[in-house]
């Protein structure tokens, strides 16, 4: 099994890049229609060493497998359909495609982020595998470009449509604070995530998700169909230009699925507004409510929760000193945030553990966060 990268390739890296997986307070399911989202940055990261090997090959190896992955750079549109390494060569494609150099070199993964648990571990390998691959091949890079080219590689060669959220997350956050992304125009804007008193806790509903399989790609398809049905009634950009009255509005054009799947839309994007301007009065209690209520449209407009993740979004509510609790990310499994009083977070695990237990049959998993910049770079 590997555990370092001196014991899989016999010599010692030079580099230590890492990039965060992240949270979401509000905004779920509204990058892909250019909404607004309010995510941070987590300390749970992915880390990859490396050293250039003068070769026209990058060999991956991560943590807790078995040897590594040789992928033939002459070759790169070939790793499109491999599992699990198909991210980092996906990175190397874009990369060359956008006209940089990338040399040859070893890398050892060790992703900290659990995988498939709606905290972007592919993201945070996508952003840690561009950023080592721009630094050992001695290019020009900025971590905004590095986000919007992580998003590229998850979409054309990894076939998952995502929006841009968590790739934004992971490389573009910083230490203590949220960030405020308007994804029509990326601009965006650093929220102090200051939460007096209270923490957030990261739970895992231990049902993973696989985004690719079809339920992300099928939803983002249905907003897309809203949208263009609502365009024959009405002028506007994307569904987050729309305010709750024109939409109720227009909206009898829909089908009532369509009809859920927008309103959770719309609705959603005004809920992060309101979000961000509680979080900036210390108004955590409206923070919690709004959170509880984004959980109820992903869950019943939206449909994107799943038994697992109802059962650890409600058992959380119910616990005294929590103000509100969500799923995060594309859903269907992974996991929730919670806001806790401080003095109610070991209570809070154990009572929201059992009932999850009870009902589901398993365990959930608690993580300890923090949030801290998305990426770090170390000459070693
Ligand atoms: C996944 C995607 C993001 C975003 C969320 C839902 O995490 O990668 O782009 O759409 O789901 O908000």
């Amino acid at each position: 099994m590997n555990t370092s990268f001196e014991q899989v390739y016999g010599y010692k890296p030079t580099k230590k890049v890492s990039a965060a997986g992240r949270i979401n307070l509000i905004g779920e399911h509204v990058d892909y229609c250019g909404g607004p989202v309010f995510p941070a940055s987590l300390n749970l990261r992915c880390y990859v060493y490396g050293k250039k090997n003068n070769s026209n090959t990058i060999r991956i190896a991560h943590y807790g497998l078995e040897g590594y992955k040789e992928i033939d750079l002459d070759k790169i549109e070939d790793y499109k359909e491999i599992k699990f390494y198909n991210y980092e060569a996906g990175c190397a494609y874009q990369l060359l495609r956008s006209g940089k150099k990338v040399e040859g070199c070893d890398l050892f993964y060790k992703c900290e982020v659990p995988f498939g648990s709606g905290l972007s571990s592919s993201a945070a390998i996508e952003n840690a595998t561009l950023i080592i691959l721009n630094e050992l091949s001695g290019n020009d890079y900025t971590l905004f470009d590095t986000a919007l080219l992580a998003q590229k590689a998850e979409c054309d060669y990894c076939g998952m449509n995502c929006g841009i959220m968590d790739q934004f997350a992971s490389a573009m956050g910083k230490k203590d604070c949220a960030i405020l992304l308007n994804c029509s125009t990326l601009d965006y804007e650093y929220h102090p995530l200051k939460l007096d008193g209270y923490t957030i806790v990261v739970a895992n509903s231990n049902k993973p998700h696989a985004l690719t399989d079809g339920d992300y790609n099928s939803r983002r398809g249905e907003a897309e169909k809203a949208t263009k049905e609502l365009q024959k009634e009405y002028t506007f950009n994307s569904l987050s230009d729309l305010s709750e009255e024109k939409f109720e509005e227009i909206s009898s054009c829909l089908d009532p699925v369509l009809y859920k799947r927008a309103k959770h839309i719309v609705k959603e994007c005004a809920r992060v507004h309101q979000a961000v301007t509680a979080l900036d009065n210390g108004d955590i209690l409206r923070l919690g409510e709004l959170i509880n209520e984004s959980h109820e449209s992903l869950s019943q407009l939206y449909e994107v929760t799943g038994r697992e993740l109802d059962c650890l979004a409600h058992a959380a509510q119910e616990e005294e000193g929590c103000l509100g609790s969500r799923m995060i990310g594309g859903g269907f499994g992974g996991c929730t945030i919670s806001i806790v009083k401080n003095e109610f977070v070991d209570k809070f695990k154990e009572n929201v553990n059992k009932k999850y237990k009870e009902s589901v049959g398993y365990e959930a998993t608690f993580y300890d966060t923090s949030i801290e910049d998305g990426v770090t770079v170390e000459d070693l």
